[in-house]
């Protein structure tokens, strides 16, 4: 089934990212405003319900490459914590600050969060890890567990024929590069392949039509199975 050529670079640059909040102010890109549309009448409450559940009982959030914060305001609704958030893009940050005003949105880098260790319950992203190369995924996966006590939850696209038939829409027809174009798919086989030996517990998501799946660590067996490459 995975048949995939996992080393395929991945867009991540800065323009890629700005252009695709750029369509959530409605500038242009009918496919990232049909993206945007749906995280933010549907899949952001579902998220928000989901990391609750997943993360176990918390008092403090993190979601690391938080975009424009629909999700963590939805969580800090729901759970009344304190909830924090870290973004790269510009455009992102503004959207996300102006949004997410009952939590805190820091702009930084998930290579190497401001936060000091163990600061968060659980720390958690959405659709983050797959833009990134292997030798990055590392480093993230392993500032994600630093500064985790209790859990680190990952929302990550699956391995299903219809992730990968949008995928090969957007990327070989529409020529398109970067978020729902070249991301790297999950399966619970797949993370077992690519991180040897490292405990999980992997869960598919049809409530969100198969598109997102997670994948859940505590972040001591990141650490001792996850090293920098
Ligand atoms: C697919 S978006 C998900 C956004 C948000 N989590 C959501 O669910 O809508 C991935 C986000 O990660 C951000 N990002 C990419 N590289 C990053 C980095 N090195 N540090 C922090 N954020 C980053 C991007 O700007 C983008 O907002």
């Amino acid at each position: 089934m995975n048949d995939r050529p996992q080393t395929k670079r991945h867009n991540n640059s800065p323009e890629m990212w700005d252009s695709y909040y750029a369509a959530e102010e409605g500038q242009k890109g009918w496919f990232d405003r049909m993206i945007h549309w749906g995280r933010e009448v549907y899949f952001s409450k579902l998220f928000a319900k989901r990391i609750a559940e997943l993360g176990g009982p918390a008092t403090s959030y993190l979601e690391v490459g938080v975009g424009s914060a629909q999700t963590i305001v939805r969580l800090q609704q729901m759970t009344g914590a304190k909830c924090t958030g870290i973004e790269k893009t510009p455009r992102a940050y503004e959207l996300g600050k102006a949004h997410a005003t009952a939590c805190e949105i820091v702009l930084g880098d998930a290579m190497a969060m401001p936060f000091p260790d163990a600061s968060f319950d659980v720390v958690y992203s959405l659709g983050l890890l797959e833009h990134f190369e292997p030798d990055e995924q590392a480093r993230i996966l392993r500032e994600h567990a630093r500064c985790a006590r209790n859990a680190v939850v990952l929302e990550l696209p699956p391995d299903t024929p219809h992730m990968r038939l949008i995928l090969w829409v957007n990327s070989c027809f529409f020529g398109r590069t970067g978020v729902w174009a070249d991301e790297e798919l999950f399966s619970a086989r797949h993370t077992r392949e690519k991180y040897p030996g490292l405990p999980f517990r992997f869960r598919s998501d049809w409530p969100a039509l198969g598109l997102g799946c997670w994948i859940v660590m505590k972040p001591e067996d990141i650490l001792r199975h996850v090293p920098l490459i």
